[in-house]
């Protein structure tokens, strides 16, 4: 690393210690430690994850680093401070927000994530692409998790900071998260490296299913088997393991994952009524679309069996039906 990232890290190092001690020890972190401890965090969790506060000033940050003897401009291509337009000032990047430091896979600390304690927009407000943080190759919580997820030989891929908390919480430490963004193929190549299996839990939501398949698609041409966790409607992981509890969470979610094509006849399945000829018909085209790019033969057979018996139809039937879709794709 070159001397800038060196000092870079060293900024967020003493900034997430300055960050965390605002929130547990100070009157100015009292609304956020409460805000922290209604949503179900914990003492424990808020210090292992080192969760901090960053207070609601326009230049606490920048005067406290500038004393230090960072130099600001550095410190604003390092993501936290920014520059005033048609001016040499600068101000706090981070205000009034509930501070969760990011680490890199040694777990040096290269970037923050910032909570709103309210409605405000945006709810997290991420550092910037910087010298020391490449968004694309990071997974949040990947340096306390790789130890868990090479014993288990499994990944539990998150959508939120949030949501990995808990699962950490709730006993399932090999939990990780992308950036707020979808999957990258650097990210699935990485899972790959540690792991064979990942089990995808995003949010119940649309945009959680959507992105599933997305994500889903990634990790298949990275190699990697796939399950998916599913959420009840409307809630995240988050919100499920406050509401049911983390034996439920382990059991009733992470442990009764389903294949991906498991996943995928539900999700073709959500809006259709199945009694109505043509969205069955819609259905049943869909799922053989979806078997004809398998390469398992096992599996196939398992698949249109389920689809033979419940639709009533002959296995020869949807035997012919498939091997004219594996035709046309290729
Ligand atoms: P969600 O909207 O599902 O947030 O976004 P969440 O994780 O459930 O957050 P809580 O429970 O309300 O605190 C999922 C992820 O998308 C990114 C964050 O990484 C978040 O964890 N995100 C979301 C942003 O980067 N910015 C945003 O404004 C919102
Ligand atoms: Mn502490
Ligand atoms: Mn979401
Ligand atoms: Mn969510
Ligand atoms: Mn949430």
């Amino acid at each position: 690393v070159s001397k800038d990232a060196e000092k870079m890290i060293e900024a967020h190092e003493l900034l997430k210690k300055f960050y965390h001690h605002l929130l547990v020890n100070t009157k100015e972190g009292q609304k956020a430690l409460d805000y922290l401890l209604n949503r179900g965090f914990t003492k424990e969790i808020i210090d292992q994850f080192e969760i901090g506060y960053a207070l609601d000033s326009w230049d606490f940050i920048t005067k406290f680093l500038i004393k230090r003897g960072f130099d600001p401009h550095m410190m604003e291509e390092a993501g936290l401070l920014v520059k005033k337009s048609n001016s040499d000032e600068y101000f706090d990047r981070f205000r009034n927000r509930i501070m969760f430091p990011i680490n890199d896979h040694n777990g040096l600390p290269i970037a923050f994530s910032g909570r709103v304690l309210g409605d405000e927009k945006p709810k997290y407000l991420n550092s910037p692409e910087t010298k020391i943080f490449n968004k694309s190759k990071l997974l949040y919580n990947f340096h306390r998790a790789r130890v868990h997820i090479r014993k288990n030989q499994q990944v539990i891929l998150f959508e939120g900071f949030a949501d990995v908390i808990s699962s950490v919480k709730s006993g399932v430490e090999q939990s990780i998260a992308s950036m707020g963004t979808s999957l990258t193929e650097d990210q699935a190549k990485i899972i790959r490296r540690n792991a064979s299996e990942v089990v995808i839990c995003y949010d119940s939501d649309s945009a959680g299913i959507e992105a599933t398949i997305r994500a889903s698609k990634t990790l298949l041409d990275a190699g990697c088997k796939i399950n998916v966790a599913m959420i009840p409607d409307g809630l995240d992981p988050d919100d499920y393991i406050k509401k049911f509890g983390s034996e439920k969470f382990r059991n009733d979610v992470i442990g009764a994952s389903v294949s991906l094509m498991t996943f995928k006849m539900n999700y073709f399945r959500r809006g259709k009524n199945l009694q109505n000829e043509g969205e069955r018909l819609q259905y049943i085209e869909n799922v053989i679309t979806e078997l004809s790019k398998l390469t398992n033969a096992i599996e196939k057979e398992i698949y249109l069996k389920q689809l033979s018996k419940e639709f009533e139809l002959s296995l020869d039937v949807l035997n012919e039906q498939l091997h004219q879709k594996e035709k046309q794709s290729h």
